[in-house]
């Protein structure tokens, strides 16, 4: 799948314009459109700023030579580019495999333009279908969350760190509870609205009403756009 990551990741890039400011996702996807943004800045006269949505990505956009600010600075941004875990018909979303879900979406909301970049994996009828929804929550609140979630989800577990000992830890130093819908989710709108009614959640990983555009790399380079 690299070469579709790449063939979306570099086809997004082209979107972006001098004077732009722009919202620079977290992943393998989004990671193929920094570096493109980063040699247009080397090689052309590219005039950007971008704002990062986690420390990986703000480490990247330094790594590729784009100017960072901050939604402190800036009021709106023309775009977002960012990956996803799962996209529907509906182009409905879910993020966080890496964690960065809640600053991705805030990054998203300020968008004019909220570009997705994908490859056929991550096609789904119905969200939840293949991955799970990551919660991110206060530490204290775990328990609390965890039961909850019992009751509405399939299972819900903690995350664990796979090197870390202990759970993994948010850029913002909270926990993330991954939910497992066994055959995807019924009624998207209304797990929007139990999570973020939970005591203890800072957000969760789904992305709803919010993707303007889905650039969907394929294998062979090319790149459809769903709209
Ligand atoms: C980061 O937490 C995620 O939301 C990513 O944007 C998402 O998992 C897509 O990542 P890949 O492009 O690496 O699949």
């Amino acid at each position: 799948m690299e070469e579709a990551k790449k063939a979306a990741g570099e086809q997004a890039a082209d979107l972006v314009r001098t004077g732009m400011r722009v919202g620079l996702g977290t992943g393998s996807t989004t990671a193929f459109a920094l570096r493109a943004i980063g040699r247009r800045i080397r090689e052309s006269s590219l005039h950007v700023m971008g704002v990062p949505t986690s420390f990986a990505s703000e480490r990247l956009a330094r790594e590729c030579g784009i100017p960072l600010t901050t939604l402190e600075e800036v009021e709106a941004l023309d775009l977002a580019l960012d990956g996803a875990d799962e996209v529907s018909p509906e182009l409905n979303l879910i993020k966080g495999r890496g964690g960065a879900h809640t600053r991705e979406k805030v990054v998203a909301a300020q968008a004019k333009r909220f570009v997705v970049l994908t490859d056929p994996s991550k096609d789904v009828k119905r969200l939840g279908e293949k991955r799970v929804v990551p919660v991110e929550v206060l530490p204290m609140a775990t328990g609390p969350v965890l039961r909850t979630l019992d009751d509405v989800c399939t299972e819900a577990t903690l995350r664990m760190g796979k090197e870390k000992d202990g759970p993994v830890v948010t850029d913002q130093g909270f926990w993330i509870i991954d939910a497992r819908f066994e055959g995807g989710i019924d009624n998207p709108h209304a797990i929007d609205r139990m999570l973020r009614d939970l005591p203890g959640v800072l957000d969760h990983g789904l992305f709803l009403d919010m993707a303007t555009d889905i650039f969907v790399g394929h294998p062979d380079g090319s790149v459809e756009h769903r709209q």
